[in-house]
């Protein structure tokens, strides 16, 4: 399971990336301009400084909604850097324009896919990940990781390679449930990955086991 961060905030990537286990970046415009990054030149400089900082595939994503905008934009998004991803919304205009960049060679995350019918077709439009925002379906009361569920077994019912990227993920649970549903991928904040490291017995044993090493060699 690749583990991505969903954010634009450098100290938040380095963190993760320092920890080893970090296989790339989701932003989208709201996480931007959650950091204050706003105007073209400067959203452009702050995705060159992600791909400076990690290894893995970065998503930007194009604020055109029309295919033509999609097109130009997401071009020049993917001639940035290598580790590039191409985002584009669940809408038509989006699924036009993941089908003419998946037929270049150019990968793609179809991001705002609330449905299976919506992830049936971003996989019929060859996309490289599909993003079912799991958190957001649960603040309507409708089961996210249920969908999760669905699109793996389309997904696995016709060998479509598009990979599962479980998105608004929250907390460290939706991790754990995502991954137990063979989510290829997640994307969350850098605390809910975090949050996997804990558990109270590990505190505990590791206390204890300093504590007889301190008493054994006085
Ligand atoms: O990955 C999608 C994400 O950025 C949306 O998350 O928490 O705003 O629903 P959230």
């Amino acid at each position: 399971m690749k583990f991505f961060i969903d954010t634009a905030n450098l100290n938040d990537i380095a963190e993760a990336q320092a920890l080893g286990v970090l296989d790339g970046v989701t932003t989208n415009p709201s996480l931007m301009a959650k950091e204050g990054i706003t105007g073209t030149d400067n959203i452009i400089a702050h995705y060159k400084k992600i791909c400076d900082l990690v290894e893995g595939d970065v998503s930007a994503e194009v604020i055109s909604t029309d295919f033509e905008g999609m097109v130009k934009e997401g071009e020049a998004l993917a001639a940035l850097h290598p580790q590039i991803v191409v985002k584009l919304p669940l809408i038509a205009d989006g699924i036009k324009a993941c089908k003419y960049f998946s037929d270049k060679g150019i990968r793609t995350n179809v991001t705002l896919v609330f449905s299976p019918g919506q992830a049936l077709l971003a996989a019929k439009a060859g996309a490289t990940y599909v993003s079912p925002f799991i958190g957001r379906l649960d603040d309507i009361s409708t089961d996210g990781l249920n969908l999760i569920s669905e699109i793996r077994l389309i997904y696995d019912n016709y060998g479509f390679q598009t990979q599962i990227l479980a998105a608004s993920v929250r907390h460290t649970m939706h991790i754990i449930d995502c991954a137990k549903l063979g989510s290829d991928v997640m994307t969350g904040p850098l605390s809910a990955i975090k949050g996997l490291l804990k558990h109270p017995l590990t505190d505990s044993g590791l206390a204890q086991f300093l504590a007889d090493y301190q008493k054994g060699n006085k």
